[in-house]
């Protein structure tokens, strides 16, 4: 799919992935092509979408980091706030409008940009500055734009269709848009995977570094600090997909630990296990993965039992994975799996199938097994119209129930968690404490969690692995090793 034109690229140094702008062209012309097949999308239309705004903290003057909007990025790949980007569907020409910014700007901010220089860098037909934008559309007398409101299933919330003065003599219809272009981006194209194997491919290096770095004595945070500096010095990856969990000992059985108020603040100590789920972004493509590890470097029996149970899981579900599966069949698989282990090792007895029917595995797997990955780390897409949420505790909380296809990128994540509000809510559950050993269960009361989270790409007929890290205990155990041969103690760890 090479670009008759020569295309210009995002990169950040040789030593980084060199993403061609022709990616954005791809997407935009899978855009049109998507609308010209749906009968209600009028000749003459234009897609109009509004980048992402330049904010301020609060009331101050400090201007946070900058990241695009996910649809406009997908669509236009523009690094800087206030953009506006239009689409002629019949013909996919495209115009981006960047915002017409004050002569300050070339003191404090750096050299104004022309539009050619615009249209150069991003590799679009036209650029006007979007003082003009009324008067460029006008000309183009569009028999309508299309406008992007629609519905975020995992957020709940909507994304706000473009706006700006003058547009209420349009015909503006805001509803065909958000579907079409959301199932676009559920099918990543080649240049895509090729960005999202990079990403994975650094983040998964980033996560053996930890691993060989990590002993009781460091703390939480330290281990966030080194992850991060590895994916930017190394990959050129500014930001983190989302704020790193690096849970140790009890705090890895509260799911999304890391945030302002857990923020991976507790000394890692000898037996705990570490789950740490991070993951680099790259020119706004994600990545998602979790390694659960013993913070000494070698699993006691206890520990290998569940993580091995997690693991199993998981790769039951890769085994099973291909266009035409049932990923909510793959959620019970997982769950199937992990109910064998634990009646295996005592924790729960009884009929799995009954098991299943109570919902016990939420108690230990209170989320969804994974969900679509790509400019956004929870992907859009889940629930397209015609696919309903599943009901039950844990299935409830996928973020899609859809049949796999080829083009999907997924995260396969399944856990097992020791969370005490959930043994306590299951124990007072005549339905599902009758299953439960207590006495054992009472015995993984701050254990923590395991969670294997890896990133695969649906093929046409399996899936490919994006994620390259040590999975089985003795890989996990050999590389801990290798650490302590390879990398100095932190200053603290002489602490004791
Ligand atoms: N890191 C968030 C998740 O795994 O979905
Ligand atoms: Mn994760
Ligand atoms: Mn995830």
């Amino acid at each position: 799919m090479a670009s008759a034109r020569s295309s210009p690229a995002y990169s950040r140094g040789t030593h980084t992935l060199e993403v061609p702008m022709e990616l954005f062209g791809q997407n935009r012309q899978r855009l049109c092509g998507a609308l010209r097949k749906d009968s209600r999308v009028p000749k003459k239309a234009i897609v109009l979408l509004q980048g992402g705004e330049s904010t301020t903290r609060y009331c101050s003057d400090h201007e946070p980091l900058f990241r695009q909007e996910s649809y406009f990025h997908w669509a236009f790949g523009v690094e800087e706030p206030d953009f506006y980007g239009a689409i002629d569907v019949d013909s996919g020409r495209a115009i981006l409008f960047p915002p017409n910014l004050p002569e300050s700007y070339a003191v404090w901010m750096g050299r104004l940009l022309t539009q050619e220089d615009f249209r150069v860098r991003y590799g679009v037909d036209e650029v006007f500055f979007s003082n003009d934008i009324l008067t460029i559309l006008k000309e183009r007398s569009p028999s309508a734009l299309l406008t992007l409101k629609g519905l975020n299933s995992d957020s709940k919330q909507f994304s706000r269709p473009a706006a700006f003065d003058g547009i209420s003599s349009f015909t503006v219809n805001d509803e065909l848009l958000h579907p079409v272009i959301s199932e676009c981006r559920v099918f990543k194209s080649d240049l895509e995977l090729q960005v999202m194997r990079y990403v994975n491919k650094i983040s998964s290096e980033g996560h053996k570094e930890i691993m060989k770095l990590v002993r009781p004595g460091l703390y939480e945070y330290q281990a966030e600090s080194k992850y991060g500096d590895y994916c930017y010095f190394n990959g050129g990856f500014r930001r983190m997909s989302y704020i790193c969990i690096c849970g140790s000992g009890n705090n890895g059985a509260t799911l999304h630990y890391g945030h302002a108020g857990a923020p991976n603040a507790k000394r890692i100590e000898n037996g705990d296990m570490c789950l740490f789920d991070m993951g680099g972004e790259y020119y706004c493509y994600t990545s998602d993965i979790t390694c659960s590890f013993p913070a000494n470097g070698k699993f006691t029996e206890k520990q290998k039992g569940i993580y091995e149970a997690v693991l199993k899981a998981s790769r039951a579900v890769m085994k099973q994975v291909k266009p035409g599966v049932s990923w909510v069949d793959m959620h019970k698989l997982s769950e199937r799996t992990e109910l064998e282990a634990l009646k295996a090792i005592g924790i729960v007895n009884g009929d799995i199938d009954e098991m299943m029917n109570v919902r016990l595995g939420a108690v230990f797997m209170p989320h969804g097994l994974g969900h679509f990955m790509g400019v956004d780390t929870h992907d859009v897409g889940g629930y397209p119209a015609g696919v309903e949420r599943p009901s039950g505790a844990g299935i409830e909380s996928l973020r899609t129930a859809r049949t796999l296809e080829a083009r999907m990128v997924l995260t396969i994540e399944p856990g097992l968690y020791f969370i005490d509000a959930l043994i306590d809510r299951a124990l007072a559950n005549p339905d599902q404490a009758r299953f439960i050993n207590r006495d054992l269960l009472n015995q993984y009361r701050g254990f923590g969690g395991v969670r294997i989270e890896d990133d695969i790409v649906i093929t046409d007929d399996g899936m490919e692995l994006l994620t390259d890290v040590p999975r089985t205990v003795e890989e996990i155990e050999a590389l801990m090793a290798e650490g302590r041969q390879s990398h100095t103690p932190l200053p603290q760890e002489s602490c004791g």
